[in-house]
């Protein structure tokens, strides 16, 4: 798969629309939590700039019911400012405003505009023509930049496609480059690690791994719904009941297929209260699964210690709460160590790396949730095929 490069072209004089994923979380003080996302976007938004284009970035933020100021992405400007070493001039109007036009007709060569939350404007979600052609009106070419986002086909994704030629940002060659390596021919042997609360958003990838990979290492909450679907006690743990019948017989049938022998129970999800590690058939009926235990982690280690390719999505338990951090903050150790392509993704999977102080240690962190599970189950994701070389 060949996506159009923006460094192929000439980009100076001309304005670019690039569809950026700033989709972040913002403090009590305004301040942004975790700036991965609008760091993944400077080497994109900095090539632009070198080469004289006028920048009009474009994202969402949040899941917005119309012009909520919440959801502004006001509070990304001094942040993204002191990333760019520049200013950026935020445009706080409706996207069919006419006042627009003018704000934006006045960039010059080099300059950086940041349009307000495009979920503001009804259409962007239904990928309505009306919102695709007007923010194709900004500009003489479009960027998609935002691989967070393709799985999607909202206006600024893939509408606006059809008006202007799209090309894929430094970003998203790099996360489609390194997913399809996984996918296609990946060093083997190839250990797939999967966490999280719900098994329903990654049953698909699971199946597609136990094809692909050598080991499907499974953990979190979503373990737990394939524990009770064995027909072990899970007291009063997370679960999804829903999933039971899918869930049935997939550990059983599958060699390749891991998951936690011992656990870390607690009747309350709070630190400091009394925890046990167990054997997951001892599990009380007030008791919840918060973590991993320790002789899972060392069934994990001793596999991930053979790995040439490693992918992982979802912590293995209650990560952000001491002690149930343990199991994840260990793996992200172990993996740090192992001298091997290793991808991770997913807030909390990076977010985890992150406090467990490897992330540098990691092949490549992808800034992709949803859009990088469903990559990984093998689908074109929409707003990656619009910048797609024909
Ligand atoms: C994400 O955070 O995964 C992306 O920004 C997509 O957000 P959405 O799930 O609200 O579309």
């Amino acid at each position: 798969m060949r996506l159009r490069d923006i460094r192929k072209i000439n980009v100076r004089n001309k304005r670019v629309l690039v569809r950026v994923d700033y989709n972040v979380e913002v403090d009590s003080k305004g301040k942004i939590r975790d700036l991965t996302r609008l760091k993944a976007t400077v080497l994109t938004i900095l090539w632009l700039v070198r080469h004289g284009a006028k920048v009009i970035l474009v994202s969402h933020r949040g899941r917005p019911q119309g012009r909520d100021m919440k959801y502004s992405l006001q509070p990304v400007v001094p942040a993204l400012c002191r990333l760019l070493k520049r200013p950026v001039m935020f445009v706080a109007n409706p996207l069919f405003d006419r006042a627009l036009d003018a704000q934006l007709i006045v960039l010059k060569p080099g300059q950086v505009a940041l349009l307000e939350n495009i979920r503001f404007e009804p259409g962007e979600e239904d990928n309505s023509p009306a919102v695709a052609k007007r923010l194709a009106s900004f500009a003489e070419i479009v960027v998609n930049d935002a691989f967070a986002d393709s799985h999607r086909s909202h206006a600024s994704i893939v509408g606006v496609a059809k008006y202007r030629p799209m090309y894929a940002g430094l970003l998203l060659q790099q996360e489609v480059k390194t997913l399809t390596t996984l996918l296609k021919k990946p060093k083997r042997p190839y250990v797939a690690i999967i966490g999280g609360a719900k098994i329903s958003t990654k049953l698909h990838l699971i199946k597609r791994l136990l094809r692909q990979a050598d080991f499907v290492l499974l953990g979190g909450a979503l373990a737990n719904t394939l524990l009770q679907a064995e027909g072990v006690a899970i007291g009063a743990s997370l679960t999804e009941p829903s999933m039971l019948k899918a869930a049935v017989g997939l550990h059983s049938t599958d060699a390749k297929l891991k998951i936690p022998c011992d656990v870390v129970v607690a009747k309350k999800r709070t630190s400091g209260v009394a925890t046990r590690t167990i054997a997951v058939g001892n599990i009380q009926p007030k008791e919840m699964v918060l973590d991993i235990g320790p002789d899972t982690i060392e069934l994990f280690r001793r596999i991930i210690r053979t790995a040439k390719t490693i992918v992982w999505n979802g912590p293995m338990g209650v990560y952000e709460l001491s002690p149930f951090d343990r199991g994840t903050l260990a793996l992200a150790r172990v993996i740090a160590k192992q001298p091997c392509l290793s991808v991770a993704g997913g807030g909390e999977t990076v977010d985890a790396i992150r406090r467990s102080g490897v992330s540098s240690k990691f092949t490549f962190l992808s800034t992709g949730g949803g859009a990088m599970l469903e990559m990984l189950e093998g689908k074109t994701l929409p707003g990656v095929a619009v910048t797609i070389q024909r």
